[in-house]
């Protein structure tokens, strides 16, 4: 079922990238490469295959030169990138105060700058979580290291009962993903919470006032799902391996944002034709010329 209220998307692409340097030191976590491509790629694809147009990118006033550099007003994809500021780290529930402007009377999604998603079941739980108009929905996978993320607490009956940010003593093995889909409430939401004790705005708070609001759905994203991490040196390395073995073996491209616009008729043949010129030196435009040749 269509959404009728649209939803838009933001992308969080701030932080420092500290757990990086040096790499992060001269260049934006979010612009690093996971194998052929810049990071937020990935991200923007996810929310695109969600049916989302509408676009902000949220990073530090550096950083937001280099994005628009990448990716300008998305024209060239069919959909529109607006930029905002955020000045400092302090909490990703603070995209949506950033971000109220933006979000207007929509519903919306948030996507993290470095988070990525692949897998069949992906795009129809996507779909689904487009298709709700009202309260929220995030999605939870089986990790190893718990302590890291917000944590989902359940009961014997797998109802939900919590969600712990980065607990000491975990609750389950299901983390929260950085894939967030909300309806427009969460823009007061946002603004009436206060600061966790690391200093943040949390997301984890947000999540929980719809829970005890009978208001957030968690689905699980199986095995049939990767959902990969990208915030050290090896998790960055073994994202590259995941996305190159892939597209090696399919001879297709993952997380590539022009063939998702061409696949959604954002744009036609001629214009991917034209953006896959451009890039044509590299392996990644030749493959794009290739979805056009193809047919
Ligand atoms: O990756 C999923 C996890 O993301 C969730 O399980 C946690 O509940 C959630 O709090 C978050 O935890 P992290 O510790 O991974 O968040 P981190 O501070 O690393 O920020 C995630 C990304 O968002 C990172 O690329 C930097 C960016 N960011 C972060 C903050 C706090 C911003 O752009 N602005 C911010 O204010």
């Amino acid at each position: 079922m269509p959404a009728d209220i649209e939803r838009k998307g933001i992308i969080l692409a701030g932080g420092q990238g500290t757990r990086l340097y040096p790499i992060t030191l001269g260049v934006s976590k979010q612009l690093a490469p996971i194998y052929n491509k810049p990071m937020i790629y990935y991200p923007l694809t996810t929310l695109m295959l969600a049916n989302i147009k509408k676009f902000l990118i949220i990073s530090c006033n550096d950083n937001l030169k280099l994005f628009k550099k990448l990716l300008g007003d998305g024209s060239h994809l069919g959909i529109s990138i607006e930029y905002a500021v955020q000045d400092k780290p302090n909490g990703l529930a603070q995209a949506f105060v950033i971000g109220s402007t933006f979000i207007a009377n929509s519903n919306v999604a948030l996507a993290l700058g470095d988070n990525l998603f692949h897998g069949e079941e992906l795009v129809s739980k996507l779909r689904n979580a487009n298709s709700r108009n009202k309260g929220a929905t995030i999605f939870a996978y089986r990790v190893n290291d718990p302590k890291r993320y917000g944590i989902v607490e359940f009961n014997e009956e797998g109802l939900v009962l919590n969600i712990e940010e980065k607990p000491k003593f975990p609750k389950s093995n299901f983390a929260v993903t950085g894939l967030y889909f909300y309806d427009n409430s969460v823009v007061n939401l946002a603004k009436s919470i206060t600061p966790s004790k690391r200093g943040e705005y949390e997301i984890t708070d947000l999540n929980n006032i719809y829970l005890r609001n009978n208001l957030l759905n968690v689905e699980i994203m199986g095995r049939g799902t990767a959902w990969l991490d990208t915030g050290t040196f090896e998790s960055l390395h073994e994202a590259s391996s995941y996305v190159k073995t892939l597209e090696h073996q399919l001879g297709l491209l993952i997380g590539s944002p022009e063939e998702v616009a061409w696949r959604k008729n954002l744009i036609d043949n001629k214009q991917l034709k034209i953006l896959a010129r451009k890039l044509n030196k590299s392996e990644y435009g030749k493959m794009l010329y290739r979805l056009v040749k193809d047919i």
